[in-house]
């Protein structure tokens, strides 16, 4: 399991020198023979997982001609960002597996995950001060700050999400803010113009739209044994992401689905039965769709950037957020 997740056909191929430099940064941040925090976060780190995030970073850097040893401190720090918020997700998901490999809260208490999470905060951090740059440490703390509040806003809505608009703010704050920094900070390390940086910043939160989609698509499509995390869970916690959004504007009186939104559990025969209608409507295609738009929007963006050899990387990262058959 975790050799497939490590060896995605499409995102292999970038600069693996400082890809490597990169896992050396975040391995350098723990170790794992001391206290049980820093095992546990260990583990975490060398289960893999796709690395997408410091993979845009670093190629988006080499294209804006960013100062490299920044850059490599600026990659690590949102990988361990967002294994930190990968490690709080499962604890509030109640989510058994992540990566191939069981999840903290699966095997210790809630506390420790806690800790464990708030202990790679700690780490994120420290890898972001090592780029010497305030403007990126800046941007770092309230990307940090937007995921967090955006989670937030979620538990704090007396009702589920309901349609579109309340689902792109969801998701634009959980997932595609974290995607902008890594193609918007890797700018401040740069000596590019305000109007290029902000087409990185725009280029990353376009393609994170469509990769928080995609993983909505994979609940439904997909397994655990491809995806090293549980699938079909999302609506099983009453959450209607873009796949099940779209079946409700198809059928807008599903009895099951309003029970959902007010956050009332349903049997577990009329959730196999709702999961099912989802799949097999037009509804999976529709999201992808929408997801395909972003990924249009994203590389329209792309095209405002400088060239430079990294372009065609990162167009197969892009590509590959939709084309992935996993
Ligand atoms: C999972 O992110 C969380 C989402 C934003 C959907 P990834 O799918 O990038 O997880 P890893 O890092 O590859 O495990
Ligand atoms: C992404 O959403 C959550 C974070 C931003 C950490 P999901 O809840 O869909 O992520 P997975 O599916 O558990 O990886
Ligand atoms: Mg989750
Ligand atoms: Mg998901």
């Amino acid at each position: 399991m975790e050799t497939m997740l490590n060896t995605h056909p499409v995102l292999m191929n970038p600069p693996s020198v400082q890809l490597d430099q990169v896992e050396a940064l975040l391995a350098s941040q723990v170790d794992a023979n001391r206290f049980p925090l820093d095992a546990a976060l260990a583990q975490l780190i060398s289960a893999g997982g796709k690395r997408i995030r410091p993979r845009l970073a670093l190629l988006t850097g080499g294209l804006l001609a960013a100062d490299p040893a920044p850059l490599l401190h600026l990659a690590a720090a949102i990988e361990m960002l967002h294994t930190a918020t990968l490690i709080h997700d499962d604890l509030v998901d109640g989510a058994s597996l992540r990566r191939g490999v069981e999840t903290l809260n699966a095997h210790t208490s809630a506390a420790a995950s806690v800790l464990v999470g708030d202990f790679a905060f700690t780490r994120a951090a420290r890898l972001v001060l090592g780029t010497g740059s305030l403007a990126a440490v800046d941007m770092f703390t309230e990307a940090m700050a937007t995921v967090v509040n955006g989670e937030l806003v979620q538990l704090a809505r007396p009702r589920g999400i309901a349609n579109r608009e309340e689902y792109f703010e969801w998701i634009g704050a959980k997932t595609a803010t974290l995607f902008e920094l890594c193609t918007g900070a890797p700018a401040l390390l740069s000596r590019i113009d305000a109007e290029a940086a902000s087409s990185a910043r725009r280029f990353g939160y376009a393609i994170g739209v469509a990769f928080q989609i995609m993983d909505d698509v994979l609940d439904f499509t997909s397994d655990a044994a491809h995806l090293g995390k549980p699938s079909g869970q999302d609506l099983r916690q009453g959450i209607l992401t873009l796949p099940a959004l779209i079946y409700l504007e198809a059928h807008p009186d599903n009895p099951n689905l309003r029970l959902l939104i007010n956050r009332q559990r349903l049997p577990e025969a009329e959730l196999n039965q709702l999961v099912n209608s989802i799949r097999q409507s037009g509804s999976i295609e529709g999201a992808v769709n929408v997801a395909s738009g972003f990924i249009h929007d994203g590389l329209n963006v792309l095209g405002e950037l400088p060239d430079g050899p990294e372009r065609f990387e990162l167009e197969n990262i892009v590509h590959s957020i939709i084309d992935k058959n996993l």
